[in-house]
């Protein structure tokens, strides 16, 4: 009896392990080891005064990078950056991400990243992983800025050396669910040079652009999971839910060609919308960040315009004015959801 009990134990106990291993195949070896992360130098990237102008625009504009690493006074429904906090980190209004903190990116030593080196801070940037080899969650839209060239990268870490040091700790991330393992498998290293963008037609410095503005993130709607519905690329359906007023939401804009998403706009209200937050009849919400993208040069918007009249029209009506309702196309609940028929 002895015997076959402990035989069938062992078996059960190699079925457990099977279905271990087998689970952690599937999900990747991550789980276990920690994130695919790159080695990396040392070497301090040379401070240039190119590099500095550069990075400063780019952090303080298109990849509104102080938007997200900065505390909000959500008192005023402007949401201003509390100024002598810049870059100190930000306990941000996600209930359903338990509040999860971005970080300190300060020359703080202590509590910012004031004792990472440069590759460090542009391995964080890009690639997702902290200089303690473990992995940031995707908030941090290191999937967007992993599009990033190895000079702008650089130009940015540049650049945050530069701003004051804020000693601030924010909260170590408890995320919910099983996303704590999710997240170690989406790191992917960059092993070889990223190359200055040859920049020839305005469409395409567009694209460079969108892609680290991170427009496309907010403004494709997604799964639960989080992975974006296919065919609905830039067509609205991303809900936010408002801070300062509890159980109201906010939703993407429509921003493809189409007549439900950016078929009445010309390039003027497109440079007005993206440096005021005005649309004929009202303001945006602040949680779109024209209070960064309006650091952006005039050429930089025009080249945005051209690159949004190239993507797919969709039609997908949202809006921010009427009562929600269901959306069959995108399964959110938003303003005119329910006038939208599933293709
Ligand atoms: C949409 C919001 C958002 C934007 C935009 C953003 N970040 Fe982050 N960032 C975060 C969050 C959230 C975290 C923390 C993620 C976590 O804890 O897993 C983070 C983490 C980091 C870290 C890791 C620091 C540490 O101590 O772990 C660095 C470095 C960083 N961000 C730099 C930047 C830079 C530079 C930019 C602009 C180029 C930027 N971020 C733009 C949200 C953002
Ligand atoms: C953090 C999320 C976020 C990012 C990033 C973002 N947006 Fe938005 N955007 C929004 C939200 C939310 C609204 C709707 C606000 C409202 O209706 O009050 C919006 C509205 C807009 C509108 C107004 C459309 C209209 O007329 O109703 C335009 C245009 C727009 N975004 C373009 C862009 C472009 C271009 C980018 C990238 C450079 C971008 N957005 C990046 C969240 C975002």
């Amino acid at each position: 009896m002895a015997v076959r009990a402990k035989t069938v134990f062992l078996s059960l106990f190699a079925l457990l392990v099977v279905v271990v291993l087998g689970g952690i195949t599937a999900v990747g070896w991550q789980v276990v080891l920690g994130p695919d992360a790159r080695p990396v130098t040392s070497t301090a990237f040379e401070v240039t005064e190119a590099r500095l102008a550069r990075g400063k625009y780019l952090a303080e504009g298109p990849t509104h990078c102080f938007f997200c690493h900065t505390e909000h006074d959500m008192s005023t429904p402007e949401y201003p950056l509390v100024d002598s906090k810049k870059g100190a980190g930000w306990v941000m209004p996600i209930p359903q991400l338990n509040h999860i903190a971005s970080k300190n990116i300060t020359p703080d030593k202590e509590t910012g990243i004031g004792d990472w080196s440069d590759d460090e801070v542009a391995r964080a940037i890009r690639e997702g992983v902290r200089k303690d080899g473990t992995a940031l969650f995707l908030l941090m839209p290191y999937m967007d800025f992993a599009s990033l060239d190895d000079e702008d990268v650089k130009s940015i870490v540049v650049y945050l050396r530069t701003i004051p040091a804020v000693q601030n700790t924010v909260p170590v991330r408890s995320l919910p669910g099983p996303l704590e393992y999710i997240v170690k498998t989406m790191p992917k290293p960059l092993t070889t040079p990223q190359p200055s963008h040859p920049s020839s037609t305005p469409a395409e410095r567009g694209k460079y652009l969108v892609t680290m503005a991170g427009c496309g993130t907010c403004h494709s709607p997604t799964d639960a999971e989080g992975t974006p519905l296919p065919g609905l690329g830039f067509a609205g359906g991303g809900v936010f839910s408002l801070p300062d007023q509890p159980g109201k939401l906010v939703c993407t804009a429509n921003i493809t060609p189409d007549p439900s998403g950016m078929a009445h706009y010309d390039e003027g209200l497109f440079h007005e919308t993206m440096r005021t937050g005005q649309i004929p009849g009202r303001m945006l919400n602040h949680i779109m960040p024209f209070s960064a993208f309006r650091n952006m040069t005039d050429e930089d918007i025009s080249d945005i315009y051209s690159f949004l009249k190239t993507v797919p029209s969709v039609k997908h009506r949202v809006s921010n004015t009427d009562p929600p309702t269901a959306c069959p196309l995108c399964n959110q609940t938003h303003g005119l959801g329910d006038r939208n028929v599933k293709q």
